[in-house]
């Protein structure tokens, strides 16, 4: 069997430390060994995010779509939310709140667009809302807004604003407490480059205080029922709400000790040298990028491959040794793929993705230029050594 790279929107190209840590025979969530690695992975992801002593780290067992709808737990019945969507996950904060007794409202962009700064302003300008829900990077795309932007202009104008992180967090530039974000979500398997099983998010001040209302949430998701637990792991003692993914908990522990090494600085920097010398290999190609320019991200992207069949595509880059990912945006799902470069992505990692592109573009019929791993490798070259 050919060794395959993941070059998948997540989980991403894996790390075998931080999968590895997470094999943990007889330790369980009540040993001292889970809640130091809680307590510190619990610090950790604040750091990452930005946020500041003032706001709360959760981590709840399941991934972003879990750490997404436990938000609810902020809303009160009639409380009235701006959804502002992308993309295919911009649309599934929609699928959620249709599910609680809560208002919303969504903008909406088309695909690789982003809506615009200005539009959202004028919106929560003329409208009261309770919440705005932001994707930093919308993964059905690749398109990224210009999130810091973004926060300061609607920030007088609206209660919580929550930030759908999940493929950002880790690899784009994300400032909770400094941008005044109150809540700030991922899951464990994306940028983070951690074993799937857990989503994570951050809460200000201001939303944790929301806590002390009714409740309109469900019981497992319902924050009430989590916060004591992560207080009592952020004072060095365990808890139990219900059962914690343990595995998850230490592989993300070696993830965060791997980033602390690093550096984040460094680390955000590696994710854009990989994105930038993807992209210039894509476009060296003579293939066009479904984020329209100025709205692309450093984790994930979109690509345009006319004429040729998505499945059909896939299929051979995966039997070349290269895992993509099928479109999901519905407006134009049978013409593009998408690609993760997140996590522990690489240099070689790029390259590899860039030549097997090709080689299944060309046996099925289609036409790809032939430089696209020499584009790649002159972003390289001039880049080191940061990658
Ligand atoms: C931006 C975004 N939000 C939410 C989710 C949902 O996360 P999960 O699949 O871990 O539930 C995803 C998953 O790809 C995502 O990319």
């Amino acid at each position: 069997m050919v060794s395959r790279i993941l070059m998948h929107v997540g989980p991403s190209v894996g790390n075998v430390n931080v999968l590895s840590a997470s094999t943990v025979p007889n330790i369980g969530f009540a040993s001292p060994e889970f809640n130091h690695a809680m307590k510190y992975a619990l610090e950790e992801y604040a750091k990452i995010t930005g946020a500041d002593s003032s706001y709360t780290p959760f981590i709840l067992p399941g991934g972003g779509t879990v750490a997404m709808e436990s938000t609810v737990s902020f809303l009160e019945k009639g409380s009235r939310v701006l959804i502002v969507s992308n993309g295919a996950f911009g649309d599934r904060w929609e699928k959620i709140l249709s599910r609680y007794p809560v208002e919303f409202k969504v903008l909406r962009a088309s695909a690789g667009n982003v809506v615009p700064v200005s539009q959202v302003k004028a919106e929560v300008q003329d409208e009261h809302y309770d919440a705005v829900t932001l994707t930093h990077v919308e993964t059905s795309t690749g398109a990224r807004i210009p999130l810091k932007e973004m926060a300061y202009a609607i920030r007088p104008h609206v209660g919580l604003i929550i930030v759908d992180g999940v493929a950002s967090v880790g690899g784009e530039r994300l400032n909770a407490a400094d941008w005044n974000i109150d809540i700030c979500l991922t899951a464990s398997q994306k940028a983070l480059g951690a074993q799937t099983g857990a989503g994570l998010l951050v809460a200000s001040e201001k939303a944790v205080s929301r806590l002390e209302g009714g409740s309109i949430s469900s019981y497992f998701l319902d924050l009430r029922n989590w916060l004591p637990i992560m207080n009592a792991f952020l004072s060095g003692k365990g808890g139990y709400f219900a059962t914690p993914p343990v595995g998850t908990i230490f592989s993300l522990k070696k993830s965060f000790e791997l980033i602390e090494m690093e550096t984040l600085e460094r680390r955000l920097e590696r994710h854009r040298i990989c994105s930038d010398a993807f992209r210039k290999g894509v476009k060296e190609m003579g293939l066009e990028i479904v984020a329209v320019e100025g709205a692309r991200s450093n984790t994930v992207t979109g690509v345009y491959l006319e004429g040729i069949k998505i499945q059909e595509f896939l299929d051979r880059s995966m039997q070349g040794g290269v895992e993509f990912a099928a479109g999901v945006h519905e407006q134009i799902k049978d013409r593009y793929f998408r690609v993760g470069h997140m996590g522990w992505i690489e240099p070689a990692n790029i390259i590899q993705a860039l030549r097997v592109m090709e080689n299944s573009i060309i046996s099925l019929g289609g036409s790809a230029g032939k430089d696209a791993a020499l584009a790649a490798k002159a972003v390289f070259e001039k880049s080191l050594p940061l990658v």
